[in-house]
């Protein structure tokens, strides 16, 4: 993260630090994981979220948790150490960095001895966060040759420091368009029903002096119609091989009211988000979470009792509403398939 902002993935001295982005911006909450076990609830419970920060905040935790193992061979090492990452595998089910950054781990398994191996997989979490790092701040300079002056930016959800423990995607680009010294301004949708936009975004680019317009994720239409909308950017949790990209729930209803405006619609990730496995975006699993996260805000309950409530947290944007895609390694158009599989993902 830059300076004078909190960073949102730190290793220290054998531990994982991170800020704890539930409580955000209420308050600045420093916690210290030296259990691997923690590091896969705060996973879970979103104190680390987005989809790179998932997959580093992983890494971490996996060789926090093979320095923890007491074996009595290097067999038994690794059959425990395989539980561990079983564990982390049903943290969260669509980001893909979170299976990359497992692959990644599982591969850097190696060494002569138990402690080779335990050094070795602290080194390659350092490498996967490195990473991130400089992939984050590349794509960023990248598609801020797409941002023009004057523009009025539209974004989803969080898509920065704290999402990626790098520079960002979405707001990565955005942030380096006025480091290139273009006034930008952004729309920011609240993003129900988290209110990572609200909590998360509005946060991040205050903090860079970007101005920002918060909406609900219903004024989306509104905006766009009355013509203050340049264009839109967004993250992505997992892209497949065709282009479909997964992202926060309101995505593909942004997408397709862009199109309807003649608004370009950019998707910014880094490799590590692609995933050239699944053939389209149909295959990608959706998470579902507690309903409780629609039928109440922050523990207060805003429906009657025992309201029935969905809660996917991503949707799908087929790729003919996406007008490219922003990676360190090029911003690819349509075809897609063709495109993402020349630059393929950074992990496979
Ligand atoms: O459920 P979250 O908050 O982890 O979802 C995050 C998003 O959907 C982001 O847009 C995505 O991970 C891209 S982050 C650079």
């Amino acid at each position: 993260m830059q300076s004078g902002m909190a960073t949102a993935i730190e290793w220290l001295d054998g531990k994982l630090r991170i800020i704890d982005q539930s409580q955000l911006p209420r308050e600045e909450v420093f916690v210290d994981l030296d259990n691997y076990r923690d590091v896969v609830l705060a996973i879970k419970e979103m104190k680390v979220r987005g989809a790179p920060a998932i997959g580093v905040a992983a890494a971490y935790g996996i060789a926090l948790g093979a320095s923890g193992i007491k074996a009595r061979n290097k067999d038994d090492f690794l059959a425990q150490l395989n539980q561990v990452i079983g564990v982390f595998a049903t943290s969260r089910p669509t980001a893909v960095n979170l299976f990359e950054a497992i692959n990644r781990m599982r591969k850097a398994a190696k060494g002569d001895g138990v402690a080779e191996i335990k050094n070795s997989l602290i080194n390659e979490a350092k490498r996967i966060h490195q990473e991130e790092v400089t992939a984050t701040k590349q794509l960023s300079q990248l598609g801020a040759e797409l941002i023009k002056d004057g523009f009025s930016i539209l974004t989803h959800c969080n898509a920065g420091p704290l999402a990626t423990a790098g520079y960002g995607t979405a707001l990565g680009v955005i942030k380096a368009a006025k480091e290139q010294g273009k006034k930008v301004s952004v729309f920011v949708t609240e993003t129900r029903p988290l209110l990572q936009g609200a909590r998360l975004t509005t946060w991040e680019l205050m903090q860079e002096g970007i101005p920002v317009t918060l909406i609900t994720d219903s004024m989306a239409g509104y905006f766009m119609r009355q013509k203050k909308i340049d264009c839109v950017i967004v993250g992505a949790d997992r892209i497949a091989a065709n282009g479909d990209v997964a992202n926060k729930i309101g995505t593909y209803t942004l997408a397709v009211l862009a199109k309807e405006n003649k608004i370009p619609f950019y998707v910014a990730a880094p490799t590590s988000t692609i995933d050239l496995s699944l053939s389209s975006g149909d295959k990608i699993p959706i998470e579902e979470r507690s309903p409780e996260e629609v039928t109440h805000i922050q523990g207060v309950p805003i429906a009657p009792q025992g309201t029935r409530a969905a809660n996917p947290a991503f949707d799908i944007t087929p790729h003919s509403y996406i007008t490219a895609i922003i990676t360190e390694k090029g911003i690819i158009r349509e075809p897609y398939i063709k495109g993402l599989k020349g630059i393929g993902s950074r992990f496979s």
